[in-house]
């Protein structure tokens, strides 16, 4: 996405222009994160929250954990939000440790492809570690198409990093997730990723 900072003022608009599928991509999020109960939900990436709005209406009772590098986007998401429904807002980088888990649900839109290629792996494996047996990953992002000309969201080097969905799939398997893809158009994805009830021996 060719913006290596984002305005949470602007993000919407923003994005809706960068990537005109964002809606239907957030609601296949919203509907992928609903098949199972939720409680306690990770939200990596949250930015203003746009995820997390659209995954907590769908689980009234759950509250939720809202992890990004920007203060500003998590400052606007903790305005968007009922604070009932906020457990913690945490400024951090996805390639740090993630917060305590168990989560029945961790979902992330479009921060993912930020990450260098081993830093997703590593993402992944902790994913698993924090989440519960039976819960479910949801990752939404910008990935490298087979076919180059299905390219279509703007991407900068420095910032923007998709891999390949194979590879990614690869990678959750690798980390003990059972994943399954939900969605494709273009250079988009949507993956739901299982933790199994119990690990493969
Ligand atoms: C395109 S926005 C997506 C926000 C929200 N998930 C959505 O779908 O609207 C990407 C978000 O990822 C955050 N981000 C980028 N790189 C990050 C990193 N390495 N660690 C944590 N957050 C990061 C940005 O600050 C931004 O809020």
């Amino acid at each position: 996405m060719a913006q290596n900072h984002f305005e949470p003022d602007s993000y919407l608009e923003f994005v809706r222009l960068e990537i005109p599928e964002y809606d239907e991509l957030e609601e296949t999020v919203a509907e992928a994160a609903s098949a199972s109960a939720a409680a306690r939900i990770l939200d990596l990436g949250a930015g203003t929250g746009e995820t997390a709005r659209r995954v907590l209406e769908r689980h009234p009772g759950a509250s939720i954990v809202l992890v990004d590098s920007s203060a500003e986007m998590l400052a606007a998401a903790r305005e968007a939000l009922a604070e009932d429904r906020v457990e913690s807002v945490l400024v951090q980088r996805l390639e740090d440790p993630l917060p305590p888990g168990p989560f029945d649900l961790v979902v992330s839109a479009l921060a993912v492809h930020h990450l260098e290629s081993a830093d997703k792996q590593v993402l992944f494996e902790r994913i698993a570690g924090v989440l519960k047996p039976g819960g479910r990953f949801v990752l939404a992002d910008v990935i490298v198409p087979r076919d180059p000309g299905l390219a279509s969201t703007p991407v900068i080097s420095e910032f923007d990093r998709p891999d390949r969905l194979d590879d990614q799939l690869a990678w959750m398997g690798e980390a003990g997730l059972e994943p399954s893809v939900l969605w494709t158009n273009g250079d988009l994805a949507v993956i739901a990723a299982r933790r199994p009830e119990m690990a493969a021996a």
